[in-house]
Formats: C-alpha cells, structure tokens, sequence
C-alpha cells in the first residue's frame, strides 16, 4: 500500500533515505575509507567506458560519465535507442554500462547486445534481480532501492547516483588517494541530510502557488548538476503536463535564452563555489536581466541569494553528493505542481513504467 501518502510517487521520495543505506549497506569500509561491492570485485579496471541508458537512467548515465572521467577513464553516456543506430568503436579494455532500473528496457537491452555484439565487456547496474540485463551483461551490480511502483522514477534515480559512484571507486584507481575517502565520508551524512531535505520541504507549497500558470519551467545547471537539471524538467514535464526543459547551463545563450520571459521561471541549481558554481551565478544573472523569476537551488554559498527571486536550500555537502540532494528537492518541486493540478501522479499519461518496445 500508500503507508499514508497520496501518491506511491511520495512515498517513494520519502523512502529515499532508507534506499540509500540500502544500497550502502556493506558497501563501504569507513576505517579505510574505501568502497567494497562485492559484486565488482571480479571486474578490472577499464579502459574506456561507454554508458547506455534512456530517461532518468540516462541521466545519472550523464552523471556516472562525468565522475569516470574525473577519476581518469575516458567516459561518454550515450542514448540507448541512438547507441545501435551508430554503434560506437568498441576498443581492447572497453565496458559499456547499461544503466536500467528495471533490467527489461527494449531500447537499453538492443545497446547492449549491439555492445556485446561488437565483443564489448558489459555491466548492468540495475534494481532487479533476475531481469533481462541481469542475466545477460557480463557483471551486474544492484541499486538495491527496493521496488518503485510510481511510473516517474525517484528513488531509483538517487540509489543509480551512489550506486555509480561507488562503481567509480571500485574500478578506478584513486592516484589523489583521498578521492575516495571523501566520498566515503560524504556517502556516510548522506541519508541524513536527504532526510533533512524531506523535512525542510513546507516553501515549496508557497512557490508552487506562486509559479503555476506560467508559459513553461526552465531548469538549468552545470557540471554534476547538469544532469540533474535535465531530471527536473524531465520529472516536472512527465507529471505536471507542463512545459518544462532543462539545459546545462552554458547552453543558455546557444539558444534557449529566446524563450525566456517573465513568464518562464527557471530553477537555477547552484552548489559548491567552484568554477562551475561561478558560471552558473553569470546565467542566473543573465535570466534575471530578462525578467525571469530565478529559484535558486542551492546549499547558498556564493552570493546566488542576491540575484534569486525564491530559494530552495539543501544541506551544505562537499562534493558531487549534493546534486542528489538538489534533484530530491525537485522531485518535490514536481510533485507538488502535479497535485497542484490534480495530475494522476502515479500513472501519467501516455507513459508505462516498463518499456519493453523499441
Ligand atoms: C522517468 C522514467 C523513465 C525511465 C526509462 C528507463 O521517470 O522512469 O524515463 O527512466 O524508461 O527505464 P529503466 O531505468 O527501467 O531502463
């Protein structure tokens, strides 16, 4: 059942602090500060790494990319249902991921038989046992987030994002030598402060009333964030029905920055005070100069305040961790606009949760 929430999509938000410890259980060694999934322990390191994925799956593909590449390996996410149209060259030392909460996506499933086909090492990072890319990837490791009855996907999402990083840390060795214990130290505060996120949550109401209504919701970020922002148009479309598109945002001014008006708030996702943080401060201001209500998603370093019209705050985390705790915050923000408009929230429609067509 519900357990007392409208929606299984709400309950599924809520669960997310369980889920992570989930998936963490076991999996780190706080005293070394290093990462154990025993999974993983017959898979060497990579070469190379290509990610398939669609929808939400695709993004945290995005998010794992990014932190491969980081750690060193040459990574690239690539959509699943384009993957087999142009297959990539497949090198010596190459392992394609497929990313796939359900294990039985048709488009994801056709990527990593073109991959396997072409003589590509495989792994699935998936919630289900048993499935289809389960049993015929090569390696699998599970995200452990229990089921997500929901069609729009939130749990699985945050338990993709920690299941990819620990991924990283398995695989790739760590030559700074405290990669990975920070991550280990920011893995171990971040149920909590995802709880505190969920507990923190009574101004999105108010904004909600204040935004509804408006021509379309634009979200934008970059680095970490710039996956997280195409998941909070991707989750705000999907279960509100509005218009809603998310850019990395130094893609702004290549074009979408016509469309923006007083009539099209953007949530603008800034965390850290890093170069990225920097830049995304200039697009917030380059928005607002075009009467654009900004909704600042920020753990409030910088001075992003001063040039947002509305605040969403999450805890200060060092680290690529605090994009998840920015998307939780999304995820609210669309699921309040969805109940706002009285959306069937947990079966939108046109959508199935388990697409096993190409
Ligand atoms: C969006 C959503 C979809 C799925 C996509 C892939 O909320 O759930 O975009 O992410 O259909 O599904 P899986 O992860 O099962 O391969």
């Amino acid at each position: 059942g519900k357990s007392g929430y409208d929606h299984f999509m709400l309950k599924e938000i809520h669960e997310q602090p369980t889920a992570l410890r989930q998936c963490l259980s076991g999996r780190l060694d706080p005293l070394e500060g290093e990462v154990v999934v025993d999974e993983l322990t017959n898979l060497d390191t990579p070469e190379r790494v290509q990610f398939v994925a669609c929808g939400t799956s695709y993004h945290a593909a995005l998010y794992g990319a990014h932190r491969f590449r980081e750690a060193g390996i040459p990574a690239q996410a690539f959509l699943a249902s384009e993957y087999s149209t142009a297959a990539p060259p497949i090198g010596d030392g190459e392992l394609v991921i497929g990313v796939t909460q359900s294990g039985e996506t048709a488009d994801t499933l056709s990527a990593l038989r073109t991959a396997q086909g072409h003589g590509a090492k495989t792994l699935a990072v998936t919630n289900v046992v048993g499935s289809t890319a389960a049993r015929e990837c090569d390696h699998v490791m599970f995200i452990r987030s229990g089921p997500e009855i929901g069609v729009a996907a939130t749990k699985t999402f945050s338990s993709q994002l920690v299941s990819l990083s620990l991924l990283v840390e398995s695989v790739a060795p760590d030559v700074s030598g405290s990669r990975t214990r920070d991550l280990v130290d920011s893995l171990r505060n971040l149920a909590g402060n995802v709880q505190s996120v969920l507990d923190d949550a009574e101004d999105i109401n108010e904004l909600v009333d204040e935004v509804a209504g408006s021509d379309a919701y634009f979200f934008i970020g970059r680095g970490y964030n710039a996956p997280v922002a195409l998941e909070g148009a991707l989750k705000f479309k999907e279960i509100t029905y509005e218009h809603a598109e998310g850019f990395p945002a130094g893609e702004l001014k290549h074009g979408p920055l016509a469309l923006i008006s007083e009539d099209t708030p953007v949530f603008a996702i800034v965390t850290g005070d890093d170069a990225a943080a920097r830049k995304s401060l200039g697009n917030i201001k380059e928005v607002q100069a075009r009467g654009a209500p900004v909704i600042a998603v920020t753990d409030g370093v910088l001075e992003v305040e001063r040039f947002s019209d509305s605040l969403l705050r999450i805890p200060k985390m060092e680290g690529p961790m605090s994009s998840l705790l920015a998307n939780v915050q999304l995820q609210l923000v669309a699921y309040e606009m969805a109940a706002h408009l009285d959306r069937p929230i947990d079966k939108p429609r046109n959508l199935a949760k388990s697409v096993t067509v190409e």
